[in-house]
């Protein structure tokens, strides 16, 4: 694998950003930014050969700072919503920013996504860390966190998650790729299996209710077996209608990487991407909130152009009781594993 960099800008507080191209021996490639340790592209041969960018992303540093709806980063320090923003651990209370209604999203005002990250990189990969010092949004603990991306020759990403804090606190990475199998247009035709037979119920804000949805009891909501994105969307199912379309924590069967998490696959290109993670739970996110916009190159994105697999541990889990736990104590050490493997069926 080859890695180059090159300058993408510097943010409004003056602090400069690289682009990395991790480029494989098939000539398919990943572009990283340090700015929230962001996937701003993947370019993979489709099933004709066609190079296709299956990720949605901005040409421009000012987008990633200014536009919504955390575009390919890594969101933390707690991704998904802490009800109320009230984070409770061992009896003792920390308000956390309340950027989503009455909750707690995705890390605050300013999560990991909106960083500037330390980058180390070899020809295996590119290590991003940072230092969360305590009370940023909010939190208790130092947090020292690192995000590992390797990009195999066999279109694999690996993105590997570490972290180590001085106090106990609250931790939970992810990476919010929006994936589109045909590059630009509706991820509805795209086939979709995920390895789960419960999801967490929300309540209208997104929220879990902390009770458990079997998805044989729901149809709409199950994706034991494959089917398109979009064939339940507009059923008029309650869980649905909270999340304005599938934005639901979905508790995987059987965690670990050597197991399938998730399967999307879209007829147009012939792309398949398969999820294996160690993280408990996989939220399914249609961007359903994705209002137009213009993209990369010119394309313009839409609600429900994209398809995000945020592989993570349950939300708002402390206050729910959820199983794991995402506390971490001083002298654990945080490891996640998540892989996105790629490959595009032959005509
Ligand atoms: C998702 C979340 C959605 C929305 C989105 C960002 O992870 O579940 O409700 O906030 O991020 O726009």
């Amino acid at each position: 694998m080859e890695v180059t960099h090159r300058p993408f800008g510097v943010t409004k507080d003056g602090q400069s950003v690289t682009e990395f191209r991790l480029t494989n021996r098939q000539g398919a490639y990943v572009k990283l930014l340090d700015y929230g340790c962001t996937v701003r592209s993947l370019v993979l041969p489709d099933a004709v050969g066609k190079m296709t960018d299956i990720v949605l992303g901005y040409d421009t540093l000012r987008e990633y700072e200014e536009r919504d709806g955390y575009l390919g980063a890594v969101v933390g320090r707690f991704a998904n919503r802490i009800g109320g923003g009230k984070l409770v651990i061992d009896g003792q209370e920390y308000l956390l920013a309340v950027n989503d209604g009455p909750n707690h999203l995705h890390g605050g005002f300013r999560g990991f996504d909106r960083r500037v990250w330390k980058a180390d990189w070899n020809e295996k990969g590119i290590t991003f860390s940072r230092f969360s010092p305590e009370g940023e949004e909010g939190y208790p603990g130092n947090l020292q966190v690192a995000v590992r991306y390797e990009w195999s020759d066999e279109n694999e990403l690996t993105i590997h998650y570490t972290a180590e804090t001085d106090a106990a606190t609250a931790v939970n990475l992810t990476n919010h790729s929006y994936f589109n199998l045909n590059g630009s247009g509706s991820v509805l035709e795209h086939l979709l299996q995920i390895n789960a037979d419960q999801i967490t119920e929300n309540d209208p804000d997104c929220l879990p209710t902390g009770r458990f949805i079997e998805l044989a009891d729901c149809p709409a909501m199950d994706f034991r077996t494959a089917k398109p994105v979009g064939r339940d969307i507009e059923i008029p199912d309650q869980n649905l209608r909270n999340g304005k379309g599938y934005d639901h924590n979905y508790v995987l069967r059987s965690p670990g990487i050597d197991r399938e998490a998730a399967r999307l696959y879209s007829p147009a290109s012939g792309i398949t991407l398969v999820c294996r993670t160690t993280q408990p739970g996989v939220q399914l996110y249609s961007a359903n909130f994705l209002t137009e916009r213009c993209g990369k190159n010119g394309v313009i994105y839409y609600p429900r152009g994209g398809v995000c697999l945020e592989t993570q541990h349950f939300p708002d889990a402390i206050a729910k009781g959820f199983v794991p736990s995402p506390i971490l104590r001083p002298g654990e050490r945080l490891e996640e594993t998540t892989i996105y493997a790629f490959s595009s069926e032959k005509p």
